[in-house]
């Protein structure tokens, strides 16, 4: 499917609005956050939200709500696999809630499941770095279990590997650099703009 077909299911997902802000985006879809750990998508998230008046929301804090203790705490007392249907369960029911900005854990959309379900209730947003930006942002932090090994820098090499073509699948795709979170937002905006305003007019079929 191409990314104009696959638009074309989507149609109404923004509007463009007048608003007293200025801010002329206003998602009738939640906005999900997807790409690889420490791409930005919780700092932007949280910015994007403010900006266009919608919750923020922190998929890896729902799944520690939900599970009372840590991520990292899941995946040593319970394992990865635990892990991944906690985290699809909690998509799930977040998809399915109020229309949010939601960060999505970097897994999240590899789950072929969780990016189905993506694709029919949100609006995909790939936030897309370099290894260098990637490394820099996740360096001396250690709540990241896949990273706290002796080589994070090859994990996220692989990772880039195994999951930038599945992450191309997002609706839009922004790249983000080592540069302020409010410049990655008003390129998520500009993108969310440029997209709604290439969709075909929604169809009502009677
Ligand atoms: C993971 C990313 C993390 C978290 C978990 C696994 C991944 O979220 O869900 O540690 O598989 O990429 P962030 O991308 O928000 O750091």
């Amino acid at each position: 499917m191409t990314k104009q077909d696959k638009s074309i299911d989507s149609a109404s997902e923004l509007q463009r609005r007048p608003e007293r802000s200025g801010e002329a985006v206003m998602p009738a879809r939640t906005i999900v956050l997807v790409g690889l750990m420490g791409a930005g998508k919780s700092c932007v998230g949280r910015k994007l939200a403010a900006r266009i008046g919608r919750p923020f929301i922190d998929a890896d804090a729902e799944i520690e709500a939900a599970a009372g203790c840590t991520i990292a705490e899941i995946f040593e007392r319970m394992g990865e696999t635990a892990f991944r249907e906690g985290e699809r369960r909690v998509m799930a029911r977040l998809l399915d809630g109020p229309v949010a900005v939601l960060a999505a854990g970097g897994g999240a959309f590899v789950d072929p499941d969780t990016r189905r379900m993506i694709a029919g209730k949100a609006i995909s947003v790939w936030l897309r770095a370099e290894i260098d930006v990637l490394i820099k942002r996740t360096a001396g932090r250690d709540h990241r279990p896949l990273l706290n090994g002796d080589d994070p820098r090859g994990v996220l090499l692989d990772l880039i590997a195994r999951r930038y073509p599945i992450y191309a699948e997002a609706d839009v795709i922004v790249d983000t650099a080592d540069q302020p979170a409010e410049q990655t937002v008003e390129r998520v905006l500009a993108a969310l703009r440029a997209r709604a305003n290439t969709e075909p007019a929604p169809v009502s079929v009677a």
